[in-house]
């Protein structure tokens, strides 16, 4: 007698991708260079390439950094959170230490004329005005670093806004994420569909290839630790492109 062995199917069960399984934070310290940009107001801050908008609005505030290519991970690192402290110049140092969100690119300038402090392969902070003078002296321009990932302490759960991605494809920023803070995978169910990987199309913006429109719409969220939650029925079926539904928990 024959006996057939079945593979099992496992139908809406999410596969772990991206090397699976949850990992700790590295918390240890490393060296890095920091910079301002803007004015002291903050101006400068907005937009950028994570798609975060406006990070005032979204809760990021001034707290925020953008990275050079060599801690940028091509937008993966968008969300992180650092602490990082002016170290070893005692001319421009200021003691003590902040916590900062990645929000944004400090893009290579290969131009002799202009700042290469972004260049690989410097490990490379550039903040704002307001965050750089609580850790140096004013007039300091560019100061040695410590930093270290710490988890990201959010207020409230995880936000996702909608954008009407290419053929109306529903498209996702997720903002606001705890834990790790950084996503390396989304998935996305529409109350008519499985669970359908989503795509990074730069920063922290998630495309689907399908119109989810009029549909209820459920998230699942994996941060860079491996660590997933699900965001069942987190926007109702009568979601519009550009709207904020709030996830309620958060990592
Ligand atoms: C930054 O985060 C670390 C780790 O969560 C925490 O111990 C520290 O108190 C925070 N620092 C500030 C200035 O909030």
């Amino acid at each position: 007698m024959a006996i057939w062995v079945v593979p099992m199917i496992y139908g809406d069960v999410a596969e772990p991708r991206s090397g699976g399984g949850t990992k700790e934070l590295d918390t240890a310290w490393y060296d890095a260079r920091a910079t301002f940009y803007g004015d002291i107001h903050g101006g400068g801050t907005q937009d950028g390439a994570c798609g975060y908008g406006d990070p005032n609005k979204e809760g990021y505030g001034l707290a925020t950094t953008a990275l050079s290519t060599a801690l940028f991970n091509d937008g993966y690192t968008c969300g992180a959170c650092y602490e990082i402290m002016c170290a070893r110049d005692s001319q421009w140092c200021l003691p003590g230490s902040i916590n900062i969100t990645a929000t944004n690119f400090c893009p290579p300038s290969y131009s002799k004329t202009q700042d290469q402090s972004c260049n690989p392969p410097n490990k490379h902070f550039e903040l704002s005005q307001p965050m750089f003078l609580k850790i140096a002296k004013d007039k300091a321009k560019n100061v040695p670093l410590r930093y270290r990932r710490v988890p990201c302490a959010k207020t409230g759960g995880v936000k996702f806004e909608t954008k009407r991605g290419p053929q109306n494809h529903l498209t996702i920023l997720p903002y606001n994420v705890g834990g790790a803070g950084d996503i390396k995978a989304v998935e996305v169910k529409g109350s008519k569909t499985g669970w359908i990987p989503m795509t990074k199309i730069f920063g922290q913006i998630w495309t689907s290839k399908v119109v989810l429109t009029g549909q209820g719409i459920s998230l699942r969220i994996m941060t860079s630790d491996g660590v997933s939650k699900d965001f069942i029925n987190v926007i109702p079926p009568n979601w519009g492109f550009g709207q904020t539904f709030d996830g309620k928990i958060n990592f």
